[in-house]
């Protein structure tokens, strides 16, 4: 029973006895799931295409083009105010109520550590809106409730007279995130109220409440708030009463629905879907073939033309069968109430409240080029798509889930593709269009370089898993972090949650391709393709999009072609990257983010709420 869902996946493979090598049922799916029906492509996108199957320009020229513009504009809007008036206007004009106690000494902070970002926390916004539909006292108990109970995969941090520390029951293996959260906390805590916090300890999502639910909640949530005929400036005095002591004594029992190795896609991810849409209606069944309406919405061909739509599953029916936290998640404990947990990243219909991640913030993995391997200028970089990394999207049990996995099926289509690849290549040399065309696996490695692997072991398997995981892949050598710096192009693929690495990615002199499921905090702040190069979680325009960066210059089906790769692009994108996340992406910045998601949560959590907020002439 456990593994029914996964068995309907591979039914195709498991319903034979003689069950053929895992490499050619592996090779079967991904050679169509790859090969991008040029046909459907014409059909759908046939604004782009002239009636030979032919584009006449390169639909990432125009990306690149509209990343600059959206950027533009988010930005006027993200960035505003120039003084604490102003920014309180804009607050009250963006999000219909006051900003909450303490804003101006949120304001002072972020000035004083030159915020770009000054008026743009719609993540923020966005998090905690459906939590206005619970009563303050109802939100301290649920606090309490996950905090109390000793298999729930929380960590507890109070806030006390202006001072932080973390709770009792809080395992020791996940020490390091309290702390690094706590170190965060730390520079602004004085201005904080007192209260407690559930920090989610698992990389996965935690909560997901159903759409009917979900969008009454919201629809509370949005109905305006002003200050009262009493308005109050203060955050409530005796408000550590209010929270329940959370002690060493910890119930067994536990609020989370266990899924641990199950699929959740149908249960969890899309239950904030509406219940027409694609995500809940649609069971797809043959995983073989790439879902084009599934990518239609937020693609212009083979390429992410609206990365935000992207994260969105409600129109992705076919994701509970490409990714680890749909298939067999290795920590998955659930809830369908609104908990208010705290989490370094969710995906799109899950509830949890994003904080800055800790790992970020504490150098877990930082951008520290040396003397041994240091970060050359983008020309001087080995011009190759590097990525390494472990099986830890999720767990493959021995039920063959780690063919849908999206590490598993990049690391097999950029080092073994067994299919032609439709790459998007000028028709001729010289000529101005271009055409998706077949490329066979033996003539794309001569024509892109690639160095995409897993490291040995094979993690988060188990039966005939990791043996045919380990025979399908091999294993790349295990590199210091700070050899990426070579690279031209470095890949950011999700593992089981927030990614540890895309901020020295950006950091660096590098080009970074993402493709992701889950959101941080972040989002929003990057454009794709001016910051980064967003790629399809089903990775169908990887080959096509390394094309255009690297260029190519050899045989397509015998075939002489030659595109001169867009270095210039390429390079402006890394040091956009670069240079924003320098001014964006700052610890500064996670803490100034962190500190106005806490005051937020601490009018949220405050009796007087309605009553509460600074007051604006
Ligand atoms: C992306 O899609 C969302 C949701 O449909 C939409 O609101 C947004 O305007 C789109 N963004 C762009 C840049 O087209």
């Amino acid at each position: 029973m456990l593994f029914a869902a996964a068995v309907c996946f591979l039914g195709e493979t498991l319903s034979q006895d003689s069950v053929p090598p895992s490499k050619v049922a592996f090779s079967r799916l991904h050679s169509t799931l790859f090969a991008v029906p040029l046909m459907l492509f014409l059909a759908r996108a046939s604004l782009w295409y002239s009636h030979s199957g032919r584009v006449n320009f390169h639909p990432i020229d125009l990306l690149i083009y509209e990343g600059k513009v959206q950027h533009t504009a988010w930005l006027s809007q993200a960035s505003a105010s120039n003084s604490f008036f102003t920014a309180s206007r804009k607050y009250k004009q963006r999000y219909h109520q006051p900003p909450p106690p303490n804003f101006n000494k949120w304001y002072e902070y972020a000035s004083s550590r030159s915020a770009v970002v000054t008026d743009d926390f719609d993540n923020v916004y966005d998090d905690l809106l459906p939590f206005w539909s619970l009563s303050p006292s109802e939100i301290r108990r649920y606090t309490w409730d996950i905090l109390s109970q000793s298999n729930n995969g929380v960590g507890g941090i109070s806030i006390r007279d202006g001072k932080v520390d973390v709770l009792p029951g809080t395992p020791g293996t996940h020490r390091w995130m309290l702390d690094g959260a706590i170190r965060i906390i730390e520079n602004f805590v004085e201005w904080l109220p007192d209260m407690d916090l559930a920090l989610n300890l698992n990389d996965e999502p935690r909560v997901a409440v159903p759409y009917r639910d979900i969008e009454k909640m919201r629809r509370k949530g949005r109905q305006p708030r002003l200050v009262g005929a009493n308005k109050i400036t203060k955050f409530s005095d005796n408000r550590a009463g209010g929270w329940a002591p959370v002690t060493e004594e910890q119930f067994p029992d536990t609020n989370f629905e266990m899924l641990s190795f199950q699929r959740t896609f149908y249960e969890y991810g899309s239950v904030g879907c509406p219940p027409s849409s694609p995500a809940r209606r649609q069971r797809l069944w043959d995983t073989s073939q790439l879902c084009m309406t599934c990518t239609y919405p937020h693609s212009l061909g083979q390429f992410v033309s609206n990365w935000t739509l992207s994260g969105d599953v409600c129109h992705q029916p076919d994701l509970a069968d490409l990714h680890g936290l749909y298939l067999s998640p290795a920590a998955f404990q659930g809830s369908h109430k609104l908990f208010p947990i705290f989490s370094q990243s969710k995906a799109g219909g899950f509830n949890d409240i994003r904080f800055p991640s800790p790992w970020n913030y504490m150098d877990k993995v930082a951008y520290a080029p040396n003397e041994v391997y240091p970060d050359p200028s983008f020309r001087d970089k080995k011009v190759s798509l590097f990525w390494r990394g472990v099986t830890s999207e999720g767990v493959s049990p021995g039920t063959g889930v780690w063919k849908g996995m999206s590490r598993q099926r990049l690391v097999h289509l950029a080092s073994n593709p067994t299919a032609p690849q439709h790459v998007l290549l000028p028709v001729s040399e010289g000529a101005k269009q271009f055409a998706y065309t077949p490329v066979a696996p033996s003539e794309l490695k001569k024509l892109l370089s690639t160095d995409v692997h897993f490291v040995d072991p094979i993690v988060r398997c188990g039966g005939r898993d990791c043996a045919d995981q380990a025979a399908e892949f091999g294993f790349g050598d295990k590199v210091d972090f700070q050899e990426h710096w070579g690279y031209k192009f470095l890949f950011d693929a999700d593992g089981a949650g927030f990614s540890g690495r895309f901020l020295p990615f950006l950091q660096s002199r590098s080009l970074p391709f993402k493709s992701a499921l889950f959101r941080e905090w972040w989002e929003g702040r990057l454009t794709p393709w001016l910051h980064f190069v967003p790629v399809d979680l089903r990775m169908h325009g990887l080959w096509s999009t390394l094309a255009y960066f690297a260029g190519v210059d050899g045989l397509v089906g015998g075939r002489k072609v030659k595109w001169e790769p867009k270095g210039r692009e390429a390079e402006m994108i890394a040091e956009e990257g670069r240079e924003w996340a320098g001014k964006v992406l700052r610890k500064e910045d996670m803490e100034i983010y962190f500190f106005r998601l806490l005051l937020e949560w601490g009018r949220l959590t405050d009796d007087r709420r309605d009553e509460l907020g600074m007051y604006i002439p």
